[in-house]
């Protein structure tokens, strides 16, 4: 090792991180940025003169996968650029596509220096020093045996007000038309204590929320932390709930269908912190597509799910992901899709067309459904979905609600904040109100968002303006 990783940072250099893909990414995004801080590697805002630039990449679809060479291109003439000018920069290739593709990164990409998959963020130091010396690429894709998050820094950058934490990564479903269980392996929990411990820690840095992370989060079952036997999630987010003074919210995603068990929904029931809103993916509505697909149920189970879980929280409001024209998907299954989405009625959804990706079988079955009927299909659903976000955004207007506040908004003296069903809330209000819950009175829905009033300023309300719009960024960052 030529590089110290303790005492004294090195000289300053600049490192830029551009993430895709799901908020896994988002948070190793900010993992990898906490391994290489000791190395003296502080964040930039652009790429652009930096002495390190990491794509974290998504695999999930094929046009995520194709953005990466793109900007590969991009970063091909300012790598140039600098070495003219003397200096170096490092390329990191990370994420999914790196661990699906390292090989056609370094073929396509040969100015690349660092290929890395998921599970070896934590050596990304020693990587660097060996692309230092190293003539070709670095490529690091193995599933090692050691357990990264024992290898990452406890030092980590705080994240704010609403923070995610990592409880559980990989996935054993094995969904026909997912890349996940191959580009981040088996299932695989983090104990519960280091659980507990970090959400300790997150809140002393400030975090009121905490979302827990897994590609498939409620298989969680972690060791307890007396060492007997193991946590599921349910239990997880009862000892969170209780033990960590100063967490306002929490949640967690995304989940399966065939994981919530009894404890979770219990849990739905009991725990106050425990935010109403759920992201439970149903991909369609078509038994016969989902016997397809591999998921393990029926649509007749996702309905009683959703009852017993209503049941549990009446207030909780659902959201989802569908694909549209997974191999062998008919009119009628896709009539089937919408006629559970009207059946549930979602707060908000994902929806995309099925992009074939190497490897799964759904991408070697036949019966492949022609763009152009995806493309349609795809409309069709999403414009209901849309008439569903829009209804229940409306159906909030008048009521009282908490929104735990998370920065400044676009306008002098606006505040924004999140809704318990993860709405974006603009108010009129005092920036002493950052990282603060305060009860507001919703004015207007619009698309993504809603505005409101403050409670405690009633009379001020009229001022607030219902008709004002929000930040367009705003809406883009959730609709992303
Ligand atoms: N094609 C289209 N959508 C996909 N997803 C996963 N794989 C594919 C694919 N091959 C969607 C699923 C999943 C979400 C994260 O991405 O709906 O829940
Ligand atoms: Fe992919 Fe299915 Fe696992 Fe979700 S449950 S990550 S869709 S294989």
């Amino acid at each position: 090792m030529t590089e110290p990783l303790g005492g004294a940072p090195a000289r300053m250099r600049r490192l830029f991180v551009r993430t895709w893909g799901c908020q896994m990414n988002v948070y190793d995004s900010a993992r990898m940025a906490d391994v290489l801080a000791p190395l003296g590697y502080a964040p930039a805002e652009t790429p652009e003169g930096a002495d390190m630039v990491i794509l974290n990449t998504c695999h999930i679809r094929e046009k995520a996968a194709e953005k990466v060479f793109s900007e590969l291109g991009r970063l091909r003439a300012l790598k140039e650029r600098r070495a003219a000018e003397g200096g170096r920069m490092v390329i990191a290739v990370a994420g999914c596509v790196a661990q699906a593709e390292g090989a056609e990164i370094v073929a396509r990409a040969p100015w690349v220096d660092i290929v890395l998959g998921p599970q070896t963020y934590h050596r990304l130091p020693e990587m660097v020093a060996r692309a230092a010396r190293a003539a070709g690429a670095v490529i690091e894709t193995e599933f090692p045996v050691e357990d990264k998050f024992d290898h990452l820094p406890e030092q980590a950058a705080p994240q704010g007000v609403t923070a995610f934490l990592t409880v559980q990564e990989g996935c054993d479903k094995f969904c026909s038309f997912c890349v996940v269980p191959y580009t981040r392996g088996a299932e695989f929990s983090r104990p519960a204590a280091a659980v507990i411990a970090e959400a300790r820690r997150l809140v002393a840095q400030g975090a009121r929320e905490i979302t827990l992370l897994g590609q498939n989060v409620n298989a969680y079952h972690g060791a307890a932390p007396d060492g007997a036997g193991e946590w599921r999630l349910g239990r997880l987010l009862r000892a969170l709930a209780e033990q960590v003074p100063g967490l306002a919210r929490l949640r967690y995603t995304t989940s399966h269908p065939r994981d919530v068990d009894e404890e979770l929904i219990a849990a739905h029931r009991d725990l106050p912190q425990l935010m109403p809103f759920l992201h439970l993916p149903v991909q369609s509505g078509s038994d016969r597509i989902l016997r397809a697909m591999n998921r393990g149920h029926t649509a007749a189970d996702y309905l009683r799910l959703v009852e017993r879980l209503r049941a549990a929280r009446p207030d909780l409001a659902l959201s989802s992901d569908f694909i549209v024209g997974h191999p062998g998907e008919g009119e009628a299954d896709f009539r089937a899709t919408l006629d559970l989405v009207r059946a549930v009625g979602f707060a908000q959804a994902f929806s995309f067309k099925y992009s074939p990706r190497p490897g799964t079988p759904a991408a070697a079955a036949p019966h492949q459904v022609p763009e152009p009927v995806k493309e349609a299909r795809l409309a069709e659903l999403q414009a209901l979905l849309r008439e569903q976000q829009a209804a229940f955004n409306r159906s909030r207007v008048g009521m009282g609600i908490e929104v735990l506040f998370t920065g400044p908004g676009r306008h002098p003296g606006q505040i924004v904040g999140r809704s318990p069903w993860l709405q974006p809330v603009h108010v009129r209000g005092p920036a002493s109100l950052i990282g603060r819950l305060a009860p507001v009175t919703v004015l207007a829905a619009h698309p993504n968002s809603l505005s409101a009033a403050l409670r405690d300023q009633h009379e001020t309300a009229a001022e607030a303006d219902p008709h004002h719009h929000p930040n367009p960024e705003e809406e883009e960052r959730i609709r992303a």
